[in-house]
């Protein structure tokens, strides 16, 4: 990402052949394990991929989208703190090793960067004979691309998603100022949320 690698080397002494020692070039395998989406790509509505501005894409995300401004398009929504590739990976493959239950897409622009995101979470219940009820979160439009209905796409393909998994409904949390935005998405009010912070 690009703040992370903003670090000035002017005051670092001047390295020897000797001392230098290159990066290590990713494996196959790893380069492998970067680009593996996270969950399966026949999970994303053709009819979302379809209506997006030309050149624009719909995907899982994947693990190498530390690299592609995925926590940039987050932080219009929220603080989001400095993550390091490490604990990106580390979270990553943990959300990785739940893939039927983490689906989080992100859209890029025709050069490939992230310019949106959403995620759905889908929770195992008992009730309602053992139904799944999917959680919207994280949803994200970088500044610059709001208003070209990207927002409303994210959530077109998250709720394809919800249901071809077998949710049996999709809720979220949102503030009054977006509710306008949820209901153009086809949602309605329904409750009212509580928090208790830590
Ligand atoms: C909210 C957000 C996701 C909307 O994405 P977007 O790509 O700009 O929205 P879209 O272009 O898809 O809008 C779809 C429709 O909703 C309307 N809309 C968008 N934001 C709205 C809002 N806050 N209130 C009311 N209507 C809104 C649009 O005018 C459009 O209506 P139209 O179909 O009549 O033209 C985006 O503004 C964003 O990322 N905001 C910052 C982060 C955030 O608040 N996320 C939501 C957390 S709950």
């Amino acid at each position: 990402m690009s703040s992370a690698a903003a670090v000035t080397t002017a005051a670092s002494p001047l390295k020897t052949t000797a001392d230098f020692t290159p990066a290590p070039s990713p494996t196959p395998s790893s380069m492998a394990v970067d680009e593996k989406p996270l969950f399966s790509p026949t999970l994303i509505s053709p009819d979302v991929a379809a209506a997006l501005p030309e050149d624009y894409t719909v995907r899982p995300i994947r693990r190498s989208d530390y690299h592609n401004g995925y926590l940039d398009v987050l932080r219009v929504l929220t603080t989001v703190g400095d993550v390091s590739v490490e604990q990106w990976n580390q979270r990553y493959d943990w959300m990785s090793a739940r893939n039927d239950e983490y689906y989080l897409l992100v859209i890029c622009d025709g050069t490939g960067r992230i310019v949106g995101t959403g995620s759905l979470i889908v929770e195992r219940k008992f009730i309602h004979s053992l139904g799944l009820v999917g959680h919207i979160e994280d949803i994200a439009v970088e500044k610059g691309q709001q208003g070209k209905k990207l927002g409303l796409r994210i959530i077109q393909a998250l709720d394809y998603v919800a249901e071809k998994v077998g949710c049996y409904k999709t809720i979220l949390d949102c503030s009054e100022a977006n509710e306008g935005f949820y209901v153009k998405c086809g949602f309605k009010r329904a409750g009212l949320e509580m928090a208790h912070y830590y």
